[in-house]
């Protein structure tokens, strides 16, 4: 393959043949010498004091230890929190014997086969002395507080105009409430470590999607140079979020082998996936809208409460669309926190973007009923030319094209206005529209290129890729940056042994990542071109440097046919030739709002007997940037798209009020979409390039995908049934 325009092309994933034919390694599928199998034992009460006797399991079968808060060794920070970065994240290390919610981590027990450990987890004897648990939303939110800040640094209350003003003003006001509940990430691949301490270095095989974060959590934990923790992943099964942070079972298996003097492995069982490792937080949003007749906006209100835990806040930025979605003088948000003993939530796809768009979305299709109006004239009459709540001027917003796009290839000027309005026979036919967005973000992040005697590329960086395309889409990024085919590039990821990268969250990876490749590739271009200039035995030797470039893997003179094949300068060399990259974003960030668009058209059809509901198309148009793999993108898009009608129409854990327990901690009653229940989906981009956000021009498209889908599917189901749901997931109970 020729190496100009490879960016973007839709190139096979250079990871596949590794998954297929699984040589592609995975955190728990790292065996060092003599490893033991821990288990953990989590709570079954969700507030008290526990008391373990480990007596009879000690003499069990292959039973090498059992850690719990009597034997532990005491950490060097006292207190539950600020063991970050991310900062804050509360971690149950059993420290003491305090219980906060029902399946907190209290005790590990290891030996020498998966099996027996499990059996002897299941054999252990805990007891609790149990005190009363807050398990009731309601009852919580009637004490809710003010977060310090919401998840991403933003402040919780930010006020624009004067809302009051704007709402008097108003011809129409609408005012309802929205719900979301508690969900959980569930990638297939579960949370897992494994720890293995040579002398005292550490080295952790984790499933994350933060190496360097890992890295920097647990050596502060345990109180050990950063240095001495070696963190490798280099394939993750799906994170979502809940990779993100580093949770209490990858200290405890760090301490478990410490403890047993023997390299531990441990893995979460599936039901273990809800609660100690974070969810998405339950969310109540209250919205007012006010607008002319014109349908221009006055004055808008969003008030969110979301759950947290009583051990650590965690704010899910619900109000972050409304800050920036529709052009409107005047606006107050507001979030609060609702504290429950259950675990801490967290990050989960598109945190804040993916519930507050669903809100914000039902609301502007409420208000456009209340005006008579279209709901896609709606929002272009109200069309923000640069962000609302700020003022800043957009990076670059191709929001207008995508949804004529959109809107065309659905077909939405055949829509019908009338709730009941279409149907098909026994089926009631609902279209609805939404808007989907999700902010544009990058960090520091530096690689290194390394040109190998032979011609080949090594192009290192420590990210991560989740599954989604990072190493492919880095792959041709160094080609095309160096000038050679994609088949030369090697790309190696997911080691603290490699130049920093940041998080694979927040859709970050491509625009911080990306442009340190690029950097790092062409040094290294420069770099090679310099030394055949220089060498006597290079044909292009006395030429400048600026008269030279590499393509397909040649040295060539811009000018005449001087060319030498890069192996052969390279082979003239002691070793290979090496540069680093560095990439971070600059004054533009704080200039420029950067945010990524998209338009999201959904059609459902409900059985008018039954209230069988099913989502028949989605067409998706999106304002992301430059798409560095269009088949990848697709995949991400298209795999958000399915993770937003899981949203719409099934997920929620379901907690249980008396116990705490999310009684649906399994993949058979906790519903996601399967093949049937995905039908037609399209996805196509708008043509863009943000130079203003980062080299590359491209914004990250990892959870887009899932924001404008549930309001798209809710506001499709009340023009079908005239049914106006509020609260997801819509279930047949709703509609009947
Ligand atoms: Mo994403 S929820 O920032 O991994």
């Amino acid at each position: 393959m020729i190496h100009t325009g490879l960016i973007g092309r839709p190139i096979d994933r250079v990871d596949g043949p590794y998954k297929v034919t699984g040589r592609a390694r995975y955190a728990a599928e790292f065996f060092p010498p003599d490893v033991a199998y821990g288990v953990l034992v989590l709570s079954t009460v969700p507030s008290g004091q526990v008391r373990i006797d480990t007596g009879t399991v000690r003499s069990m079968p292959g039973v090498l230890g059992v850690l719990t808060h009597d034997n532990v060794a005491s950490l060097p920070q006292k207190g539950r929190s600020a063991y970050g970065p991310p900062a804050g994240r509360t971690m149950s290390l059993l420290q003491d014997d305090e219980v906060h919610y029902n399946g907190e981590p209290v005790a590990v027990v290891v030996a020498e086969t998966f099996e027996q450990a499990t059996e002897a987890a299941a054999k252990l004897d805990v007891t609790y002395v149990t005190r009363a648990a807050q398990l009731s939303f309601d009852a919580a939110k009637s004490v809710a507080h003010k977060p310090e800040k919401l998840a991403r640094g933003t402040e919780p209350d930010l006020n624009w105009g004067d809302v009051d003003a704007g709402l008097r003003a108003a011809d129409v006001v609408i005012e309802n409430v929205y719900t979301t509940p508690m969900e959980h990430h569930n990638p297939i691949e579960p949370h897992g470590t494994v720890a293995h301490w040579e002398n005292d270095r550490l080295t952790l095989y984790d499933a994350t999607q933060y190496v360097s974060g890992v890295r920097q959590t647990v050596s502060k934990t345990l109180g050990i140079e950063v240095e001495k923790v070696r963190v490798i992943d280099p394939y993750v099964g799906g994170g979502f979020g809940c990779k993100g942070s580093t949770w209490s079972h990858v200290v405890l298996a760090a301490l478990a082998a410490k403890q047993v003097q023997r390299p531990v492995k441990l893995v979460l069982s599936r039901p273990q996936m809800f609660g100690p490792v974070g969810g998405r937080p339950q969310t109540e949003q209250r919205l007012v809208l006010g607008a002319a007749r014109d349908g221009k906006l006055t004055g808008l209100r969003h008030a969110v409460i979301s759950h947290t835990s009583v051990m650590e806040d965690f704010a899910e930025a619900c109000t972050n669309p409304t800050r920036s979605l529709y052009a409107c003088a005047n606006g107050a948000v507001t979030q609060r926190l609702a504290k429950l003993n259950v675990g801490v939530p967290t990050f989960q796809r598109a945190p804040g973007e993916s519930t507050g768009s669903f809100a914000i979305e039902s609301a502007l299709d409420e208000l456009a009923y209340a005006l008579g109006m279209d709901p896609l004239d709606l929002r272009l009459r109200n069309y923000a030319e640069a962000e609302p709540s700020t003022g800043k001027p957009w990076s670059s917003k191709q929001l207008r094209a995508c949804y004529s796009l959109a809107a065309e290839r659905f077909g939405w000027a055949r829509r019908t206005r009338e709730p009941r309005s279409m149907r098909d026979g026994r089926w009631l036919v609902g279209w609805g529209m939404a808007t989907a967005t999700y902010p544009g973000h990058r960090m520091t992040a530096s690689a290194v290129a390394r040109m190998l005697p032979g011609g080949n590329v090594l192009v290192q960086s420590g990210t991560q890729d989740l599954g989604t395309g990072t190493y492919t889409i880095m792959t041709q990024i160094a080609a095309q940056s160096l000038g050679v085919a994609v088949e030369r590039v090697r790309f190696v990821l997911g080691d603290t042994a490699l130049p920093q990268a940041p998080v694979s969250g927040g859709s970050m990876t491509a625009a911080s990542v990306g442009p340190a490749v690029q950097n790092a590739c062409v040094a290294l271009r420069d770099k090679l071109i310099a030394l055949s200039v220089a060498d006597p035995a290079s044909p292009l030797h006395g030429r400048a440097a600026v008269d030279a470039t590499i393509e397909n893997g040649w040295i060539v003179a811009r000018e005449g046919s001087a060319r030498e094949s890069v192996s052969d300068l390279v082979g003239r060399q002691r070793s290979g030739v090496e540069a680093r990259g560095d990439a971070k974003p600059g004054e533009e960030e704080k200039q420029f709002a950067s945010r990524s668009f998209g338009a999201v058209f959904a059609e459902v059809r409900v059985d008018e007997q039954t209230a069988m509901l099913q989502v028949q198309r989605i067409s998706a148009v999106y304002s992301v940037g430059k798409v560095m793999n269009e088949k990848t993108a697709r995949s991400q898009l298209e795999g958000g798209i399915v993770w937003g009608l899981g949203m719409a129409l099934f997920e929620h854990s379901v907690l249980d009020p008396r116990y705490g327990r999310f009684v649906n901690a399994n993949l058979a009653e906790y519903h996601v979409p399967v093949n049937a229940d995905v039908r037609k989906i399209e996805v196509d981009f708008v043509t863009e390039d943000d130079q203003v956000f980062n080299p590359l021009g491209g914004r990250g498209i990892g959870e887009i995908g899932i924001t404008g889908v549930p309001g798209a599917v809710a506001n499709a189901v009340f023009h079908a049934t005239g049914k106006r749901i509020r609260d997801l997931p819509i279930t047949l109970d709703k509609l009947i």
